[in-house]
């Protein structure tokens, strides 16, 4: 039985900003309490590589003051090192980093024993220069489990290989990254009735690798946020729904049985084709579920997927922005939002492909190839601060 509906406000959060702090301080220590207006402003000015013109989302929060919900991206390390301009927009923008590939399992132990770490210590130590946050990504995805792991697991299923991982990288990031995908992307349609994916996890464990998973990442991380983190519940169809009933169900027994999850992930892959059938009330309803077991709701991994690109620009991309303001003030009305990352800040290094490389890029990030702000921005921006 899921629980009767009545939002509640989930535990206080370390990624919800405080509203005694001024957004778009370097230093965080002065308070927004005691600063005037012009004082807010010039702090915001003051922000490195200001667009001329164009007010920041930090420097925005600044100025216009009140809570808001924290504003994430993620973003690869060497696009960090070798591309000044964007690595500016990424100290401008954004509270929240997440390493897209680079705290992967895959990426940090391509081979069994090796230790590609040095790019995830790169990122970290940006995070900690420019007073950024970070999200640890991810723990445990059968997509970025190395092949020879995956092999294991099937074989001979030995959980200290999983945790040999998870002791590897957790403690390594405490203190820099407050929250953790421990678990992403569980649920499939498999043919299961707890909608659980059959991946190499699930083979050689059962369901109860997800309990082992958060209960480890918790022994090591005792103060870190931990997320559920999927994709697939935003639509208005059997699939998605299929999805949301899994994903309440799992939660639920997780907090029956006290497994130390906080929160849920929810990957707002939106796709164009498929926004007629996205509906606010099932979705506010959804995000209303999962607050009301006390849980923390992260928008994980939003962008806009396009298809059509044989039409002005402009309409590219208010269609882009209404499928953004669709989706996210929904999100904003719920008091268990705690952020909104964004996968990926510039269409420069959009994961989105177009239907043919003639077609040049996909325009469903905030920023622009010239990392300018476009309607998507603006809509994301609204939304934030509803
Ligand atoms: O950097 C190498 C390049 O040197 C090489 O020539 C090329 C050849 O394949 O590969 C490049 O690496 C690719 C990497 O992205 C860099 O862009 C990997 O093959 C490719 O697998 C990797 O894909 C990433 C994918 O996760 C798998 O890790 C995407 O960038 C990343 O956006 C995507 O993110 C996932 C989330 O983690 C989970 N949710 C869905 C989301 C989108 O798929």
């Amino acid at each position: 039985m899921l629980p009767a509906p009545s939002c509640q406000k989930p535990p206080p959060h370390p990624i919800r900003p405080q509203a005694s702090r001024p957004r778009g301080s370097t230093s965080g220590r002065a308070s927004r309490a005691g600063m005037k207006r012009r004082q807010l402003l010039r702090h915001a000015i003051a922000l490195p590589a200001a667009l001329p013109g164009l007010a920041s989302s930090r420097a925005l929060a600044a100025i216009q003051g009140g809570p808001r919900v924290a504003f994430g991206i993620a973003a690869q390390t060497r696009q960090l090192l070798t591309d000044p301009g964007f690595r500016d927009a990424v100290v401008r923008e954004c509270d929240i980093l997440t390493p897209e590939l680079e705290m992967k399992w895959g990426f940090v132990e391509e081979n069994q024993g090796s230790a590609n770490l040095a790019p995830a210590d790169q990122m970290s130590n940006f995070a900690r220069r420019f007073g950024k946050r970070m999200h640890g990504h991810a723990l445990i995805w059968h997509k970025s489990t190395p092949d020879w792991a995956a092999s294991q697991m099937m074989t001979n299923p030995d959980w200290r290989i999983i945790d040999a991982f998870i002791q590897r990288i957790v403690p390594r990031y405490a203190g820099v990254v407050e929250s953790w995908d421990v678990v992403n992307e569980p649920f499939a349609d498999n043919g299961r009735p707890d909608g659980l994916r059959v991946s190499p996890f699930l083979t050689a464990f059962g369901p109860d690798y997800i309990r082992r998973a958060f209960e480890r990442a918790r022994s090591l991380a005792p103060t870190a946020k931990l997320y559920l983190n999927d994709y697939g519940f935003l639509y208005d169809d059997s699939e998605s729904e299929a999805r949301r009933t899994a994903a309440l169900r799992l939660l639920e027994a997780l907090k029956k049985h006290s497994v130390p999850v906080d929160g849920l992930g929810i990957q707002g892959h939106v796709d164009l084709e498929r926004t007629g059938t996205f509906r606010q009330e099932t979705f506010a309803r959804f995000l209303k579920s999962v607050a009301d077991m006390g849980c923390a709701i992260r928008i994980s991994e939003f962008d806009v997927r396009e298809h059509e690109t044989a039409i002005p620009v402009e309409q590219r991309d208010a269609l882009v922005a209404d499928a953004t303001a669709a989706v996210l003030d929904v999100a904003a009305d719920c008091p268990a939002l705690v952020s909104v990352t964004c996968w990926g800040l510039s269409d420069r290094y959009s994961w989105l492909p177009l239907p043919s490389e003639t077609a040049g890029l996909n325009r469903g990030l905030p920023l622009d190839s010239d990392l300018r702000q476009k309607p998507m921005y603006r809509a994301l921006m609204k939304a934030l601060r509803r």
